[in-house]
């Protein structure tokens, strides 16, 4: 997924759209999976929450979680329609409708349309608008004491692999440790909680175990967006196999300070 933020989605859309041909129809757009949401919605001190903001929902795998288990109308926030109609379709099979609402639009404007947020959950997207940036827009929409738990891409220790290290200094430059983070968190206006790293395995299934077949299938592909995209889904999987443990996704499980 890191190869959609290289190209804006208006470029991405032309006869052949790499996304859809990618991503279409997986449930998972990220790594992470039910039980990690579950693990990580647990360590929060409170199970109630009035407003409910899942920002960069995709498909909305951890939307549909989040509402059954709290039993609590969830907004799904996505700039991606395609990913949203997805998602509607899930909710109405599950029959839970009724607890997911989906928005059409981007995350940077979610304190204009949800002002008093009780829970902001976002899993693998905030790094799109830049994860200091995503805290600090978003802060200023959740209630004093209320939580923001948001995942994102970072370094889990200092020894690198050069080809590692390499990669992300053009896919991500932007990839910052655990430490760097929280600091990040605190001067945003969070209280930190605690954080939650997501092992491999949930990078792997439902995730770089569809991937790579789908975009192996796509290098020889006419259009050459689509193989640019194929080409740089594969070396990211590459990557993450000679990663030594370097990077990871990590929740970063924040209350809101009171003012
Ligand atoms: C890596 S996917 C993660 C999706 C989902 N949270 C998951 O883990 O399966 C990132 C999502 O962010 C969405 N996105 C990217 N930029 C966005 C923006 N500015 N506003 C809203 N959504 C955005 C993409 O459409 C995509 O669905």
């Amino acid at each position: 997924m890191l190869a959609v933020g290289r190209q804006t989605m208006k470029e991405l859309m032309n006869t052949y759209n790499p996304i859809d041909l990618l991503f279409g129809g997986m449930e998972k757009l990220g790594p992470g999976s039910n039980v990690h949401t579950l693990n990580v919605l647990r360590l929060l001190p409170k199970e109630q929450f009035h407003v409910i903001v899942d920002a960069g929902c995709g498909a909305g795998r951890q939307t549909m979680v989040l509402a059954k288990e709290l039993g609590t109308l969830v907004h799904a926030v996505d700039s991606y329609e395609p990913f949203l109609n997805d998602l509607t379709r899930r909710a109405k099979s599950a029959g839970i409708e009724h607890l997911v609402e989906t928005h059409c639009m981007d995350m940077k404007d979610i304190p204009g349309v949800f002002p008093h947020i009780d829970l902001l959950w976002s899993e693998g997207a905030a790094y799109n608008i830049g994860f200091p940036n995503a805290l600090t827009i978003w802060a200023s929409a959740i209630n004093e004491g209320g939580f923001a738990v948001v995942s994102e891409l970072s370094w889990l220790r200092d020894q690198v692999p050069d080809a590692v290290r390499e990669f992300f200094f053009s896919g991500y430059p932007d990839m910052q440790s655990i430490q760097q983070n929280l600091a990040v968190a605190a001067n945003a206006g969070y209280g930190v909680l605690t954080t939650y790293t997501l092992p491999k395995d949930a990078w792997v299934k439902g995730y770089y175990d569809l991937l790579e077949p789908r975009a192996q299938a796509l290098i020889d592909h006419p259009d050459s967006s689509v193989r640019d995209f194929a080409v740089e889904t594969i070396k990211e999987i590459e990557i993450f196999k000679h990663s030594e443990d370097s990077y990871g996704y990590v929740f970063y499980v924040l209350q809101r300070a009171y003012r």
